[in-house]
């Protein structure tokens, strides 16, 4: 970057600080960025009539969804929705034709439109950090764009995916070799966080797409005990390590991985070998990964403007195009891209991001539900609620306005699950008999040529009769109060046709996209993630002992003085 335009960002930012509301963040001295003067996205939704409305309904209405969809016969079809493979039925809500409508009207009065097409045009709404969030542009083809400077940047999106394609088909092949000339078997990616769940959702949701060879593994935690048991399992003349991190700069990627550069050297004799073949970095700082060793030709760059938990469709995704090949990794990304299509051009009613958005707002902030179950009944999608923690929580668990005003209705509740059927026998029984109610997103792939027929009939059928069970309940026998289940338990149903890269990418960007809608009405940045940096640098204190203790809480520093007085290994 250039003196002049570093200088340029800087005053950017200071006028910012200064003036977070009005000042024009569009800068057309920036490489063909737009240069639309940004809308005032601030937004109060708790002042607008159908907000008012809302509450009124929640206070007073008490719905029975059995009987809506017994009265109701349009309810299904108009609570239903298709986007390509992927049908969502939202008809077990407990919502009436009024409260829907009034979550639409509320979707309308906020600047939800308008932010939108400013996310797709670049301005920069991600106003904390002074960037644009244009991951949709990974996925974009030119005939999407009209924008000059985007046209510009798909160029840039499609050489860094070509460097991906080439090095993943030279490490598939076998032509890509270690020091001592032997091929990859297998990729060890150290990454967290956005570097490394979406990675671990796809890479298991799409085993069927992999090879037996190079097997990939993941390291996230700094736990080294991880680690150590990983690397126990390789050989190092045959493993690559992919260090994927956006900033360069996370504790536990660099340690990780520098603990991985030693392991070289203790099994091959191997000194440096982050600069050697064994190591690929990805990353958006490629100056980190240079000062840090890597080899500067087995570097894979993405934007800044690829936000960390967005950031599965860059070159981040070069563990996963390794191990399921690129053709299956750019499917992922068409079908992502048509999410994205049905994302911009659907109308309220039937867009389906929109709508998984409104349901969850109505029972976060007027039902007053505190949490969402995502339940996929498929093994593969094991990683789906974790990966929707990190995107749900990181992107909306905020409590200040996107103008710095605290703000004072709930965000974004919390997002848990499990598989099912396991679910099922661990925490359905709070769910149909609880004290609290926990609205649920069942995920389901309708043929799975992986399973069993037999299997897969079963999966399916519990599925459904849970989705059933929960909206229909039961009443009380004579002398068995025990066996009454009250029913009136929301659920979605998302049915996948099947469970292929296309259609898992159009799954992951129906939430991203959910995520925005929520952060347009709560007009919250979902965009940054400044709720994670004090634990960090805590941490990094506690690790100098310079650091004086006393500026810890007694607690934690009684429990660091017992650490120190019991530990046996010093
Ligand atoms: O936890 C904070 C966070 O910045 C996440 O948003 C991000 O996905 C993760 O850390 C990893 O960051 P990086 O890719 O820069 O190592």
């Amino acid at each position: 970057m250039s003196a002049c335009k570093k200088v340029d960002q800087i005053t950017r930012k200071f006028w910012f600080f200064c003036f977070p509301l009005s000042f024009d963040l569009a800068d057309s001295s920036l490489e063909g960025e737009s240069n639309e003067i940004m809308t005032n996205f601030e937004f109060k939704p708790q002042k607008t009539a159908a907000w008012k409305r809302l509450k009124t309904y929640a206070d007073a209405t008490t719905i029975n969804v059995v009987d809506e969809l017994t009265n109701d016969k349009e309810r299904v079809e108009d609570f239903s929705i298709q986007c390509g493979q992927l049908k969502l039925d939202f008809s077990k809500n407990l919502i009436t034709r009024e409260i829907w409508q009034d979550l639409l009207e509320l979707v309308s009065t906020s600047p939800f439109d308008k932010h939108r097409e400013a996310m797709f045009a670049g301005q920069r709404i991600n106003t904390s950090e002074d960037r644009q969030v244009l991951h949709t542009l990974l996925r974009a083809k030119m005939k999407d764009i009209s924008d000059q400077s985007h046209k510009h940047k798909i160029n840039r999106v499609s050489t860094q995916l070509n460097m991906v394609e080439l090095f993943s088909k030279r490490i598939r092949s076998g032509g890509w070799t270690g020091v001592n000339g032997e091929a990859i078997t297998d990729v060890v990616n150290i990454g967290i966080g956005g570097s490394d769940l979406g990675l671990r959702l796809a890479y298991e949701a799409l085993v069927e797409y992999t090879q037996p060879v190079p097997r990939i593994h993941f390291i996230s935690n700094v736990d080294g005990a991880a680690l150590n048991a990983t690397l126990a399992k390789l050989d190092a003349d045959r493993t690559l390590i992919v260090v994927a991190s956006k900033t360069f700069t996370t504790q536990e990627t660099l340690l990780n991985s520098t603990t991985a550069a030693n392991w070289f050297e203790q099994e091959i004799g191997l000194r440096n070998s982050q600069y050697s073949t064994h190591f690929v970095a990805v990353t958006a700082n490629k100056e980190n990964a240079i000062a840090y060793g890597i080899n500067p030709n087995h570097i894979l760059e993405f934007e800044e403007w690829v936000g960390g938990r967005f950031s599965l469709w860059s070159s981040i995704g070069f563990s996963l195009a390794i191990g399921i090949g690129i053709d299956n990794f750019k499917q992922m990304l068409d079908g992502a891209r048509r999410m994205d299509l049905h994302f911009k051009t659907s109308p309220m009613n039937k867009n389906m991001p929109v709508a998984l958005a409104l349901l969850n707002i109505w029972y976060c902030n007027f039902m007053e539900f505190q949490t969402h179950a995502i339940i996929p009944y498929c093994e593969r999608l094991n990683y789906l609620p974790s990966y929707l923690q990190q995107l749900e929580m990181e992107s909306n668990g905020k409590s200040v306005s996107r103008g710095g005003e605290t703000i004072d209705y709930k965000t974004c509740g919390i997002i848990w699950g499990q598989t099912g059927t396991n679910g099922q026998h661990a925490f359905f029984q709070l769910l149909h008999q609880g004290t609290v109610c926990v609205p649920v997103d069942f995920i389901a792939a309708i043929n799975d040529s992986m399973s069993h027929p037999k299997h897969h009939k079963v999966l399916l059928s519990n599925m459904l009769a849970q989705g059933s069970a929960l909206i229909k309940g039961q009443a009380s026998t004579e002398n068995a109060p025990h066996r009454y289940y009250p029913g009136n338990k929301p659920s979605n149903t998302i049915l996948i046709d099947q469970l292929t890269p296309y259609n898992l990418g159009s799954l992951i960007a129906l939430y991203e996209h959910k995520v925005f809608v929520q952060g347009s009405i709560w007009s919250i940045n979902s965009f940054d993630q400044w709720g994670v940096e004090l634990g960090k640098s805590m941490a990094q204190k506690l690790l100098d002992s310079k650091e004086s203790r006393s500026s810890f809480d007694v607690s934690t520093s009684t429990l660091f003085d017992h650490i120190n007085d019991r530990k046996t290994n010093h």
